[in-house]
């Protein structure tokens, strides 16, 4: 059945594999990208499918209310996956409100108007929201966020996803709307904004700069190749049962310093570098503020319902990663130009 989809956040990291998915994989769906292009999101991620009939780009920001009407007017939309957000937590330290508005206020918005446009037959279409694991707070060092691990977001970013994910919830038990979650654990892989632990050390490696290592470098992530998450999304999308949550993981935890010192080996034997030489530029600086420990997903219910595991291993994901980021040097370039410096100054000089 053809289907129009706004994908939104559809030009940032995660969004932007979504969108070529189904753009490629969907030939009769219009993939609608409604993004508002800030800081983190690039057409540059999407020029191999941005001339296909069945892609359009909308720049439009989810604050302004008549630009989504307008949109869904326009398309005829009949299904929305929304991954638009402000999505790094040390930003979301800087300025909470930033993250208030677009990941609270901003989902607020496209459920009303969704709610509204599709009042005539609301349970034929979906409503789906990406989220993440950090809305279930922090592990000790055993057990596995699942499904009904209850919420305990600790830094504004996860408050805020916290904050949208409750009211998808809302809007299914109140007005009957057809909505799907899923929560997933840290993503890497091509387009990754080098604000991140993956890409930013890739480009730092690169430059031959510190290695800035938080705290005493012993907090756990767990590691999905994003590529895999964009297929989980197309299973959640078609196949998920209507008001569930499925938690989405790599099976894959690694503390931050095994993680940077496997990256560091990586690069030096890409680089030619002689064995040890990247790992010299480790620098342990200041903690992050209210630094999750751990975190780490049971993606059993995925597995067992939808039949979805990761088909990549970390090694052989994080090789793929470092040989885009070296093959697309201009890409990494043109996002660490400009506002970028300023950033990184901001955040790391004087730590
Ligand atoms: P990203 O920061 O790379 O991209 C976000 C995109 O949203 C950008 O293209 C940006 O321009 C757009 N955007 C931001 N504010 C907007 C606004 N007000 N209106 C319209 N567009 C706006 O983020 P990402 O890493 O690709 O994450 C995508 C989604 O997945 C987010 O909802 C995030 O919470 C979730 N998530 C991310 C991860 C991860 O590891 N990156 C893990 C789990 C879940
Ligand atoms: P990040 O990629 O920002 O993802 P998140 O905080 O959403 O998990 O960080 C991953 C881990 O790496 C986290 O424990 C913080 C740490 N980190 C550093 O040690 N140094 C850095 O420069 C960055 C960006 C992160």
């Amino acid at each position: 059945m053809s289907k129009n989809i706004i994908i939104t956040g559809g030009a940032g990291f995660i969004g932007s594999h979504v969108v070529r998915l189904f753009v490629n994989k969907y030939p009769d769906y219009t993939i609608i990208n409604l993004d508002a292009l800030t800081y983190a999101g690039n057409l540059e991620n999407l020029k191999d499918i941005d001339s296909k009939p069945n892609y359009k780009f909308v720049k439009a920001n989810i604050l302004d209310v008549p630009a989504i009407e307008k949109i869904f007017d326009e398309y005829h939309v009949t299904d929305v996956i929304h991954l638009a957000a402000e999505s790094h937590v040390d930003r979301s330290i800087v300025s909470p409100l930033d993250f208030v508005y677009t990941n609270v206020i901003g989902t607020v918005n496209l459920l009303n108007v969704a709610k509204t446009k599709w009042a005539a037959n609301l349970s034929g279409h979906r409503f789906y929201h990406i989220s993440t694991d950090e809305v279930y707070g922090s592990l000790g060092e055993t057990g596995l966020f699942t499904e009904t691990t209850p919420y305990d977001p600790n830094s504004p970013y996860s408050a805020s996803k916290a904050s949208s994910d409750h009211f998808v919830r809302a809007y299914r038990e109140t007005y009957h709307m057809q909505t799907v979650v899923s929560n997933c654990s840290n993503n890497y892989g091509p387009y990754h904004f080098p604000e991140k632990l993956i890409p930013l050390f890739i480009h730092n490696i690169i430059q031959k700069k510190p290695l800035p290592v938080y705290g005493d470098g012993l907090y756990t992530r767990d590691w999905l190749y994003v590529k895999d998450h964009a297929l989980a999304i197309d299973l959640v999308f078609h196949e998920g049962k209507d008001g569930e949550t499925y938690n989405i993981g790599g099976f894959n935890e690694w503390k931050n310093i095994d993680l940077v010192k496997l990256l560091c080996a990586q690069m030096d034997q890409k680089l030619g570098n002689a064995k040890g030489t990247s790992e010299q530029l480790i620098t342990y600086i200041k903690d992050r503020p209210g630094h999750d420990r751990r975190y780490a997903i049971d993606a059993t219910k995925i597995n067992k319902e939808l039949g979805w595991k990761p088909t990549v291993t970390f090694e052989q994901g994080l090789s793929e990663t470092i040989d885009w980021f070296l093959q697309n040097s201009s890409w990494l370039e043109n996002v660490t130009s400009g506002n970028y410096q300023n950033y990184y100054q901001s955040m790391y000089n004087n730590r």
